[in-house]
């Protein structure tokens, strides 16, 4: 099998793909540019659908999810590099549409819309980006027809909004989540880490390094971790190039509005920040007992 033979690209294909028989198929969504995060992601649907199921990975660059200004153009598109890895970690098929073929009729009319949960946090620094999400998973859940998809909890609003809409609309799917995958140093796989340079990647670790400070001050409460996190961004706001703080939250993983200062059980540390001209986001969770 070649990599190249992997690829489908319109939804005709698709849907001539063999049918999976008593096995499930499991969907993995990407924008492409694939690292190590994603390749886990895969290896976990093929573990879930079975050697009889089918993986389908999706790469696509939705244009709707990207706000005017941001980094829709140069976005990494690196689609052969992506076939080899999708391969590699156990997709039979990789979709990857064309935007004429996912939006025939140009700009959808209709859309789903996240509600009061996508407005929060990064739906708050990025006005429409989730109802941009939540459209074009929406879109692919019907083009793919999974038994089940797998999110990443790197983008744990997201996540939660998937769910959300799952439940909300009736989708047939089971949503999965899985664990962020990092660097040795801890740092969050990013399609967007191969924008920084050297320089840029030592400040942007901070970001990891304040949430792992915060987690540890978990048994003194919400206010501490906050605090013990903000001390690490505090400082990171003067490093060469600097970390400019888009929010820090410690937030309720049901619907991502802040934890408050009794809250016990699973919460969520997140943060976003600018590094020279990349933003980042990551989020670790923290237990309060
Ligand atoms: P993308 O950023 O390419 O991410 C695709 C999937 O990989 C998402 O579920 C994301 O959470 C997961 N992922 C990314 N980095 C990860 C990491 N370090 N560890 C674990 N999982 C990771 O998220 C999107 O694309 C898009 O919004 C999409 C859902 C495809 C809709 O366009």
């Amino acid at each position: 099998l070649t990599s190249d033979s992997l690829l489908v690209g319109d939804a005709a294909a698709l849907r001539a793909l063999p049918g999976t028989g008593a096995g499930l198929r499991a969907v993995v969504m990407t924008m492409g540019a694939l690292h190590e995060g994603h390749a886990t992601l895969i290896r976990e649907a093929r573990r879930i659908a079975g050697e009889d199921g089918q993986v389908v990975v999706t790469v696509f660059v939705n244009p709707l999810q990207f706000g005017p200004g941001e980094d829709l153009d140069r976005y990494p598109r690196t689609l052969e590099a992506d076939l080899a890895l999708a391969r590699q970690a156990g997709a039979d098929a990789v979709f990857a549409p064309s935007v004429a073929e996912v939006y025939p009729g140009g700009e959808p009319e209709v859309r789903v819309t996240a509600g009061a949960m996508g407005e929060r946090l990064e739906g708050a620094h990025r006005p429409g980006h989730f109802d941009g999400v939540l459209t074009v998973v929406a879109k692919l859940l019907h083009l793919t027809a999974p038994d089940v998809a797998l999110f990443g909890q790197k983008d744990a609003q997201q996540l939660a909004l998937i769910r959300r809409m799952v439940r909300d609309l009736n989708f047939p799917v089971e949503i999965v989540g899985v664990p962020t995958v990092r660097e040795g140093d801890n740092m969050a796989l990013s399609s967007r880490n191969r924008y920084l340079s050297v320089a840029d990647r030592a400040s942007a670790l901070e970001l990891s390094r304040a949430l792992l400070t915060g987690k540890a001050a978990a048994a003194l409460g919400p206010a501490a971790v906050r605090r013990a996190a903000r001390v690490v961004l505090d400082a990171a706001a003067t490093a060469e190039p600097p970390v400019v703080l888009d929010y820090l939250a410690l937030v309720d993983p049901a619907d991502f509005t802040e934890a408050a200062d009794d809250h016990t059980g699973e919460a969520i540390l997140a943060v976003a920040a600018r590094v020279g001209t990349t933003r980042l986001i990551d989020n670790m969770p923290v237990t309060f007992g």
